[in-house]
């Protein structure tokens, strides 16, 4: 830390120094106008100040440290200090939560409870308090999280016991008692702590070959002319491509908890998806690839995917609409 001083204050006085003598000397030289020496003073603060947050910057970059880690690192040590204090000291607006985080242990296969006082405000999500938790806390909690704005799909978690995305979750939105629980998935296999496997869920969504299928394969890499799509026909599939394969319908979904065989709503809904799209000419044999007990017809109708979808995607309807779409096909052939 003090070394760190010392080599600001001498690049300072490196730089910034004769810069400012070189400027000072060219205004006595070319005006005395005291107004032409104030601006040309400004522009030299300007230049020191330019030239200390660029050597901070690149000395931070040196010893590799991310600015906003230490950001987030300082405001829960500062929060830290606070809570060991007087928890009635935090900013206004601010409560002290008692986050409650069930952890997957390999070693034990099995959860264990931790309990962190921490601070929240009307603003603070529930992945804002674990990343101040291993901040501040517990540097090995474990958790997957990327765009912390609902679009990568990775932060999915079962927060008082209903899965939802960490980011988008409001810590006083969802208090019970100042207390808020958190837990793994348990719809995916568990890995650690907060995180779980998604290798069989990515296995799934491949399997029903999700992407537009031409016939002249040619033609689909190099198009001759735009794929003109009516406002129909782009709304009969538009809500379910929304999905951001987060896995939390499945997470939700009892047949998927009970039969691992089942491909599962996200991935039926994507048959649906991308039978649903003008575009494609794979005709029926998408849907008929999933006419199976393990496929559309496993499903119990619970609805419970569509209810925990963070997009709207509504993957219940667009199972019934596959089955749908098979009778009518089925009563064709009779
Ligand atoms: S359908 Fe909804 S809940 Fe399921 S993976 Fe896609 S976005 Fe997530
Ligand atoms: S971090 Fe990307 S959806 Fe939550």
């Amino acid at each position: 830390m003090r070394a760190s001083r010392f080599m600001i204050l001498l690049y300072v006085c490196m730089v910034g120094i004769p810069v400012l003598l070189l400027i000072y000397a060219f205004s006595y030289l070319f005006s005395q106008l005291f107004i032409e020496r104030l601006v040309l003073a400004i522009i030299a603060f300007g230049l020191i100040l330019y030239g200390i947050l660029s050597f901070v910057d690149v000395y931070a970059r040196k010893k590799g440290v991310n600015p906003h880690e230490v950001q987030i690192k300082l405001r829960f040590l500062e929060r830290k200090k606070i809570e060991e204090g007087a928890p009635s000291l935090g900013k206004e607006g601010e409560k002290v939560v008692n986050l409650k985080i069930k952890r997957f242990n390999p070693d034990k296969k099995g959860l264990e409870e931790s309990s962190y006082k921490m601070f929240a405000d009307s603003l603070t999500t529930v992945l804002d308090m674990l990343l101040g938790v291993k901040a501040s806390k517990d540097s090995t909690l474990a958790m997957r999280y990327s765009c912390r704005m609902g679009i990568c799909g990775s932060c999915g978690m079962v927060v008082n016991g209903k899965p939802v995305l960490a980011c988008e979750t409001n810590v006083f939105k969802n208090l019970e008692k100042d207390e808020i629980s958190v837990e793994p998935m348990q719809g995916h296999a568990l890995l650690r702590d907060l995180v779980t496997d998604f290798d069989d869920f990515f296995e799934k969504h491949s399997s029903i070959k999700p992407g537009l299928y031409r016939v002249d394969e040619k033609e689909k890499y190099e198009p001759t002319k735009p794929y003109y799509q009516s406002k129909a026909e782009l709304d009969k599939f538009l809500p379910y491509s929304y999905c951001i394969m987060c896995g939390l319908c499945v997470d939700a979904c009892p047949v998927s908890n009970t039969n691992k065989d089942f491909l599962g709503p996200q991935a039926l809904s994507q048959v649906y998806r991308y039978n649903a799209d003008s575009r494609d000419q794979k005709g029926l044999r998408r849907i008929f690839d999933v006419d199976t007990l393990d496929g559309v017809w496993g499903c119990e109708f619970a609805g419970a995917c569509s209810e925990v979808c963070p997009k709207g995607v509504d993957p219940a309807t667009a199972i019934q609409l596959l089955k749908a779409e098979l009778s009518k096909n089925l009563l064709k052939e009779d």
